[in-house]
């Protein structure tokens, strides 16, 4: 039997980001599990559901640049630390390395593997939350997690969010083709 649970978002797991920007002149840096992708293709549109007390959504309604980042699971210590403390009372810009890219004014960090420099393209209000839309501008890869050009999830060991559980979770192993497993499928 199938159980109603009340109106939850079970939308999980999440790929966890950690988002960096300037605050007033310094970085700083939060972790966002609650980002969508928008479209597919160029020009890429993703989103950030960010509680409106943090104090990073005021850097970047300030500069209007940001970066995403995913982490690797050995890097789980310092994500989890920049969501649990805030830039306005605990100085996080020493936590990552970071370096400016094409906007200069989006502080991108150095030792991930991945990490996509964003221009904001609109801010969606909502009673709790500021839903940023980020335009990728530029995308930064590390040469380890690189195989034939296409970046290898397996060498990113991302971390994911779960809600439920409140744990961080590994991914397994791939369990299919996409775009090619239904064409086995046979009507019953
Ligand atoms: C695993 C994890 C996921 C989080 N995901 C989000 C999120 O999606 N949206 C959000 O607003 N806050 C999220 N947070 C909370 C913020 O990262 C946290 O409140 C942070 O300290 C805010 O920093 P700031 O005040 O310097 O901006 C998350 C925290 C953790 C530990």
């Amino acid at each position: 039997m199938k159980r109603k649970i009340g109106s939850q978002n079970v939308l999980y797991p999440m790929p966890v980001t950690i988002v960096a920007m300037l605050v007033n002149g310094k970085v700083n840096f939060l972790n966002v599990a609650h980002v969508g992708i928008l479209n597919a293709r160029a020009p890429h549109f993703i989103s950030l559901g960010m509680g409106k007390r943090h104090y990073s959504n005021i850097g970047i309604r300030e500069n209007k640049t940001f970066s995403v980042n995913i982490l690797s699971q050995d890097q789980m210590v310092e994500a989890d630390y920049v969501g649990l403390v805030t830039g306005s009372t605990t100085d996080k810009s020493q936590v990552f390395e970071t370096f400016f890219g094409e906007l200069k004014t989006a502080p991108i960090i150095q030792n991930c593997p991945v990490s996509m420099e964003c221009r904001l393209h609109d801010t969606y209000e909502l009673e709790t939350h500021d839903v940023f839309i980020g335009e990728i501008v530029a995308t930064y890869v590390d040469d380890a997690v690189l195989v034939d050009g296409k970046i290898d999830l397996s060498k990113v060991k991302p971390l994911l969010f779960d809600i439920s559980s409140m744990k961080y979770w590994s991914l397994g192993q791939p369990a299919g083709d996409c775009w090619k497993e239904g064409k086995q499928y046979k009507k019953s």
